[in-house]
């Protein structure tokens, strides 16, 4: 078999076979076939797309191109979820400890950002003492005692994508449906959950600017899933804006304690009540059921609220932070967190209604003010981000404040205030808010 007959079968809109795939993937992780290759065929299957059979041999393969985690020891339902990515989104934060307060089992591995969007484990990352090396030991060790774990993708996990996701990356290729699935499911399948819940983002902030495409990537995903015996579940959301009140790292975490206090912002809330509502029924705690069914969503919200009200979530958060080695009392102290040494109140130029949003400028202007990475090299500034005021569809008057910008380079502020206003256009008119989840 050559790869330049593989590239070129596809590049002329031909079905790959398995072989072919399996060939690709152990070549490309095993350096016998370079990244001129592999770029010429990621761009091939970016014009003319995979079948669902090719997607889900290419997810195979990629998956078992590592280790793939044996989960076994824990007994009962494990459970995951996972965002395609987005800006200020915190929810994992908050749904890990809500589900473990309640006996679910959590296991998650996370990300970190790169460009524009977020990853978890830059926010965990913020708080003092917090590690998310988990040697398997550990991280199994660390469920069987409470419930939860999030670590970073250990060092052989999907190698393959490791090394397909930086080609992307510079390859303008990652925007794929069958690349995305690909890359994510690999990483579900060999992480072992046997529960997957898919938050696929849609909007100006997300890969997937429309419904219909982030309707396929979902279904994509599902079935791929579903083809591999895992119980999958995906919700298209919102990502028009920045999700919740805040983006960057220590911001972040603070926020998510807010919510598990249940003082969180609406839309914020809402989704990962949704969320959690979703995985606690299929999980065994709600006996594997069905999220459609009425009677069982109600229940798992009682249940939720409760978890909340009664600050189990909160403190299975703090269990969580020192079992990974945080120091928990920022919880009670948020000065404990690195502090910024500039903030910068941005201002509305003139009055009416938040309109719109170029969710992804905002994520570059908190990259610009260190929160987050333009190259892998980059190093972060926690304390880094912003925190804001309006929301889409709220009113504000000229010189009100909007948003308050922090870091530690004041030379870039005037141009990130500028940035930042610029990702927004008012209206005279009010605006009908979207919802924030669009398939329920
Ligand atoms: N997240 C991933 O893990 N992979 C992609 O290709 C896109 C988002």
């Amino acid at each position: 078999m050559r790869m330049y007959d593989i590239i070129d079968k596809k590049k002329r809109g031909g079905t790959l076979t398995k072989e072919e795939i399996e060939f690709f993937v152990q070549g490309y992780v095993d350096g016998s076939i370079p990244d001129y290759q592999a770029s010429a065929l990621m761009m091939a299957i970016w014009y003319e797309g995979m079948n669902k059979e090719e997607t889900t041999n290419l997810t195979l393969a990629m998956a078992s191109s590592g280790d793939m985690i044996d989960l076994s020891e824990i007994p009962g339902v494990k459970v995951d979820k996972h965002s395609t990515g987005g800006i200020g989104d915190k929810t994992t934060l908050i749904i890990g400890p809500i589900l473990a307060s309640l006996g679910a089992k959590v296991v998650k591995m996370s990300g970190r950002g790169l460009g524009a969007t977020g990853g978890t484990i830059d926010k965990l990352d913020s708080i003092p003492g917090f590690s998310s090396e988990r040697t398997d030991d550990e991280f199994i060790r660390q469920v069987m005692e409470i419930g939860l774990v999030d670590a970073a993708q250990s060092g052989n996990l999907v190698p393959a994508d490791k090394k397909m996701y930086a080609l992307r990356d510079v390859t303008a290729t990652v925007d794929s449906i069958p690349l995305i699935a690909s890359s994510i499911m690999s990483k579900k399948l060999a992480s072992g959950a046997d529960v997957i819940v898919l938050d696929v983002k849609c909007g100006t902030g997300a890969f997937m600017k429309d419904y219909e495409s982030a309707k396929l990537l979902a279904d994509t995903m599902t079935d791929i899933g579903r083809m591999s015996g895992r119980k999958v579940y995906a919700f298209i959301t919102d990502m028009n804006e920045p999700l919740g009140r805040t983006v960057g790292n220590s911001l972040e975490v603070l926020e998510a304690v807010e919510v598990l206090r249940g003082n969180g912002e609406e839309r914020l809330t809402e989704l990962c009540m949704e969320l959690s509502k979703c995985l606690l029924i299929m999980s065994d705690v709600m006996g594997c059921g069905d999220y459609r069914n009425e009677g069982l969503r109600d229940k798992a919200e009682k249940m939720i609220q409760e978890a909340i009200v009664s600050g189990a979530a909160l403190t299975k958060f703090r269990e969580f932070v020192k079992a990974q080695g945080g120091d928990d009392s920022f919880v009670d102290d948020p000065l404990k967190l690195k502090q910024p040494l500039y903030s910068f109140d941005v201002r509305a130029r003139e009055s009416g209604y938040l309109a719109s949003c170029d969710a992804s400028e905002v994520g570059n202007v908190s990259c610009i003010l260190g929160a987050g990475r333009i190259t892998k090299e980059d190093k972060i500034d926690s304390s880094a981000g912003i925190r804001i005021y309006k929301k889409i569809g709220d009113h504000v008057e000229a010189g009100e404040r909007i948003a308050t910008l922090y870091t530690d380079k004041e030379d870039i502020l005037d141009e990130a205030a500028k940035r930042f206003l610029d990702a927004y256009q008012l209206s005279q008119n009010n605006i009908i808010n979207r919802p924030v989840i669009y398939n329920l």
